[in-house]
């Protein structure tokens, strides 16, 4: 028998939506051993999700929840707006993933609700060692100290100011992993175009960035001492970086690169207030 379950207080709790992320939090709880046994995921495909009771009928769900993860695209958040209002209480809490729709927009839709939470997870959250960001205002003391304790769980969760504070670390750590992987998958390219099979250079890649980051994590050294303690003067790394930072060519690259996702947030964001709330928003 599993022993030292962390039982939740917010119960029971609907997940609205269950792919990549939100199964990826409900993986890194069930190895917490966070109780999930009255939690329940609503999705249209009714695809079964591990250990969870599914459903694709709101009515069905079972009483009303006191957490809801919003988990869909927001594309389909006025669909789920629709489903789910009549479900909620001033008792719930809603916890919404949905990269760039802001708080407001969410006060709009879902105006039932007791409070509503923004979170930007990361997927390591499955091995709970994501990177959350939260947000949310006039959040009571005690609610605040239970999604703080919840989220914990995930790996590093952080409470932020202002939506764009939300934003800066989402735009870095909600995408970031595709960014790392690509680098991975990069320099995993590198080894086999000197020679190596792919599924040894991709263990080599994969192997040297984990060992660099949990190296770096452990000593709490800066990347700026890493890069001086494998790069000795005139030596072999030197050549290479002197090449990956021409001209800031990586730098300025990687700012592309967020700059472009950040700009697909907002246009997100636009998207998800609707056309009478985009038109009532100020133009600036
Ligand atoms: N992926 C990331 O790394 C990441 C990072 C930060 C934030 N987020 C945010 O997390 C959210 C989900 O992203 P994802 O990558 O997990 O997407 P995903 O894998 O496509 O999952 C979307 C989920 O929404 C469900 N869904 C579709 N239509 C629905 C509807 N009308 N009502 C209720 N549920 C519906 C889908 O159910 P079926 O499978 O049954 O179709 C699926 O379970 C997005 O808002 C995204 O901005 C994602």
């Amino acid at each position: 028998m599993r022993t030292g379950r962390l039982k939740l207080v917010l119960n029971p709790i609907w997940f609205i939506g269950c792919g990549n992320m939100a199964g990826a939090m409900v993986e890194g709880w069930q190895s917490a051993n966070v109780d999930l046994s009255d939690a329940v995921v609503i999705r249209p495909s009714a695809k079964p999700v591990p250990g969870l009771r599914v459903t694709s009928n709101y009515a069905a769900a079972g009483p009303a929840p006191r957490l809801v993860i919003l988990g869909c695209k927001p594309q389909q958040l006025d669909d789920v707006v629709s489903r789910l209002t009549a479900h909620l209480t001033s008792q719930t809490l809603v916890v919404s993933l949905l990269v760039g729709v802001e708080l407001e927009t969410l006060r709009q839709k879902f105006w039932t609700a007791g409070a509503i939470v923004r979170a930007l997870p990361n997927l390591p959250v499955a091995v709970r060692r994501g990177v959350i960001a939260l947000y949310g205002e006039d959040i009571p003391g005690e609610l605040h100290q239970q999604v703080s304790q919840l989220f914990a769980q995930l790996g590093y969760a952080l409470w932020v100011n202002d939506e764009s504070s939300l934003a800066a670390v989402g735009s870095v750590a909600g995408a970031g992993p595709a960014y790392v992987a690509s680098f991975v998958e990069a320099l995993a390219k590198a080894g086999v175009e000197r020679g190596l099979s792919s599924e040894l250079a991709a263990t080599v890649a994969l192997e040297t960035v984990l060992g660099t980051t949990w190296m770096a994590a452990s000593t709490h050294e800066s990347m700026g001492d890493v890069v001086r303690r494998v790069a000795s003067p005139n030596g072999t790394t030197e050549a290479g970086l002197a090449v990956l930072r021409r001209d800031d060519v990586l730098d300025k690259l990687v700012s592309l690169t967020v700059s472009a996702a950040s700009r697909r947030a907002a246009e997100l964001a636009e998207e998800a207030k609707g056309p009478k709330l985009a038109q009532e928003a100020p133009s600036a």
